[in-house]
């Protein structure tokens, strides 16, 4: 069932586009474009670095503070000029809000906006201390982290269709963390090298999802998983449509028969062969088209469908910075990849289609097509014995109907499973929000004539999605993550632009690394 596939030679982000160095040393002295220093809200005494560039600027950031100009709430921004008074040209300013509230992602979010400032400004390079180091002073690993994560989130861009102004896209191409105390040095490179893993996997999660379903085709996806099975050594299996058959993958087969692309089954693994290692499988909605099927979309937003399966780069953009990390768990990626189009030969409303683990399912509408693949990956889950299931899905349109843009809908059968991701979600500022799966809602998915159908009506569809996951879970401890709502954002916020947000690969990883901590 081993299929090899030509790779094609694409920009897969395994190259960090922007170098960051780390260096000893007092900013102050140091020689730069611009240098970064950070302030809070309600602060008038400067230490430190800020009173020793205060001095040597005759007070301007002092009169900044005093006359209320640079406030220090979180992500405000002012840039002064040194006049050859210090090596640096400029100096940044950028607010982290109230002392006693700062958190890592205030640290993210004001480094990010730094950063995007700084590039808007057309500077290529820049020299910036840890911020909140004084505040947080026992997490510098963290603190590192968080700050190269808000920095290359925060200038991500996707420009590989663009052909006209190239000269006009602008990019940081260095920046340097420097530290005055040695003994921090090595926390801070390691923070880095952490971040980097994180911030460059998430950055590869948007791309797969930016791309047009033209390019981003389920073999497409089977290609980059493939690449990084090469580049890290996963063990990496493509099942075709011929494998599917053979193994009785009837829902995912139904989908993908209105469409002329081939489906892929795409299996990723780390640690593949260390059985006694804790197993987690991951489950990703790979739709890279949905058109809605027979049941079609309206034609406005649908060019948004494209995003549909963005679950799928969420998990191989996890798969990607779990190999890189070397995680001491097995972790299983399962992608359930084709388009949903109307055609000829497509499914149709009232089919019965026959899942991997047997059961059979009535089709009342063609767009609810995501469950029907996910039935059939959460089936095979099984077979690893895994500690956890979770999969991660651009499942309902009911889901951001009920939570919005600001939160990741979840549901799941394991409490403790889901506090561990609740809790993940405030530290990595991926937010999740439980609703609940009581028994009644499985009254909405029965069907008269086949074991459950795909419809649950209007009242609940993200619950009612979830609950027709459920019936395909084999035991295992399973949480379902709705992402309808925050794959995608029409507004840049400080460290995500406009477009696919890469949301759930801080999330996951950040939950997987616990787990292999503790
Ligand atoms: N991919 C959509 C859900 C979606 C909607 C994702 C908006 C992102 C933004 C899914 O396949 C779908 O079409 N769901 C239907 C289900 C309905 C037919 C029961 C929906 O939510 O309308
Ligand atoms: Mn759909
Ligand atoms: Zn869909």
């Amino acid at each position: 069932m081993e299929i090899h596939i030509e790779t094609e030679d694409t920009n897969c982000r395994d190259d960090p586009i922007m170098k960051i160095m780390v260096k000893k040393g007092k900013i102050e002295e140091e020689p730069a474009e611009i240098i970064v220093l950070s302030h809070y809200e309600d602060l008038k005494e400067l230490k430190g670095s800020k009173h020793v560039v205060d001095v040597a600027l005759n007070g301007a950031i002092t009169e900044l503070v005093e006359s209320k100009d640079l406030k220090g709430e979180l992500n405000e921004i002012k840039v002064i000029y040194t006049h050859g008074q210090i090596p640096s040209k400029r100096v940044l300013l950028v607010g982290l809000g109230k002392k006693e509230e700062l958190t890592l992602d205030n640290v993210r979010q004001a480094s990010g906006k730094a950063i995007v400032h700084i590039r808007d400004m057309g500077i290529k390079s820049f020299v910036t201390p840890l911020h909140g180091s004084d505040e947080l002073a026992s997490d510098i690993v963290d603190l590192a982290q968080a700050l190269v994560e808000g920095c290359i989130l925060g200038v991500y861009q996707f420009t590989e269709y663009k052909t006209e102004d190239l000269d006009k896209i602008k990019e940081i191409d260095e920046f340097i963390l420097i530290e005055e105390d040695e003994s921090k040095i090595s926390e801070i490179q390691q923070g880095v090298k952490v971040g980097e893993i994180i911030a460059n996997a998430t950055c590869f999660t948007r791309d797969l999802v930016n791309y047009p379903a033209n390019k981003g085709t389920p073999t497409f996806l089977a290609e980059k998983a493939k690449q990084i099975s090469d580049k890290l050594g996963l063990k990496c299996k493509i099942l075709s449509e011929k494998d599917m058959k053979k193994l009785g993958m009837g829902a995912l087969l139904g989908v993908a028969q209105g469409s002329d692309q081939p489906a892929k089954f795409i299996i990723l693994e780390h640690n593949a062969d260390k059985e006694d290692l804790d197993t987690f499988v991951l489950c990703g909605k790979g739709i890279t088209f949905d058109s809605g099927g027979i049941s079609i979309k309206p034609a406005k937003g649908m060019e948004e469908m494209k995003t549909d399966m963005a679950g799928a780069a969420t998990v191989l953009g996890v798969m990607k910075a779990v190999g890189e990390l070397e995680l001491p768990l097995r972790v299983v990626s399962l992608i359930p990849a084709t388009e949903n189009l109307p055609s000829g030969k497509a499914y149709k409303p009232g089919d019965i289609l026959k899942s991997y683990s047997g059961k059979t399912i009535e089709v009342i509408n063609t767009d609810a097509e995501g469950r029907l693949i996910l039935a059939d990956a959460l089936g095979y889950a099984a077979k690893y014995k895994p500690k956890a299931v979770i999969d991660i899905a651009t499942l309902t349109g009911a889901c951001v109907v009920a939570l919005g843009h600001h939160a990741t809908g979840m549901m799941g059968t394991d409490d403790e499973l889901m506090e561990k991701i609740s809790q993940t979600g405030k530290s990595t500022n991926e937010r999740v929000w439980q609703l609940p799966l009581f028994k009644e809602y499985y009254e909405q998915i029965k069907s008269d004539i086949a074991d459950v159908k795909n419809v649950g009506g209007r009242p609940a569809g993200a619950i009612t999605a979830a609950a027709f996951l459920s019936k395909f879970i084999e035991g295992c401890p399973w949480v379902h993550l709705d992402i309808a709502g925050t794959e995608w954002t029409e507004k840049a916020k400080p460290y995500t632009p406009k477009g696919a947000t890469g949301v759930g690969v801080r999330l996951l990883i950040h939950f997987l690394r616990n787990i292999s901590e503790n």
